[in-house]
């Protein structure tokens, strides 16, 4: 069975309730129990940190044992060059997700400390963003 993991970044804990023009209104949890329904040949693992330490301990936690991780480091994607580094540093491959399009949106956004080190990059696709990630495995 695929080993997979969902490590989403600051403030992605709010999903449903944070602006939801723009992230929608469905919880992750909610959205997560639909995707695992789907995909059951899949082990599905989930991880959300608002600190950054965080999720660079959890990237080289399983960036050596698993098949594929699905990351959307949210805010700090635009800032950190550790989580960068983290990406680099690990085995396995990295797809960058983002739910809204950060490239029609405010400049700061459209920088990422991921993408040169991603397999590859979805984004402004809704939650559905992460189920194509999920399917590119
Ligand atoms: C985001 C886009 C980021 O710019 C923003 O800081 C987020 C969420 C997205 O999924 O669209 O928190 O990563």
């Amino acid at each position: 069975m695929k080993k997979l993991i969902i490590i989403n970044g600051p403030n992605l804990n709010l999903l449903g309730k944070r602006e939801p023009n723009i992230y929608g209104s469905l919880t992750f949890t909610e959205f997560l129990d639909e995707v695992k329904a789907k995909y059951k040949n899949i082990f599905i693992d989930y991880f959300q940190s608002n600190i950054e330490g965080e999720l660079i301990d959890k990237l080289q936690e399983v960036g050596f044992s698993y098949d594929g991780i699905i990351l959307n480091a949210a805010a700090y994607t635009h800032t950190s060059v550790g989580i960068g580094d983290a990406v680099k540093a690990i085995e396995t491959p990295v797809v960058e997700v983002h739910i809204s399009n950060t490239f029609n949106r405010e400049e700061f956004r459209h920088q990422s400390y991921i993408s040169p080190n991603a397999r590859g990059v979805v984004l402004g696709f809704g939650l559905q963003s992460y189920e194509l990630a999920i399917q590119s495995f």
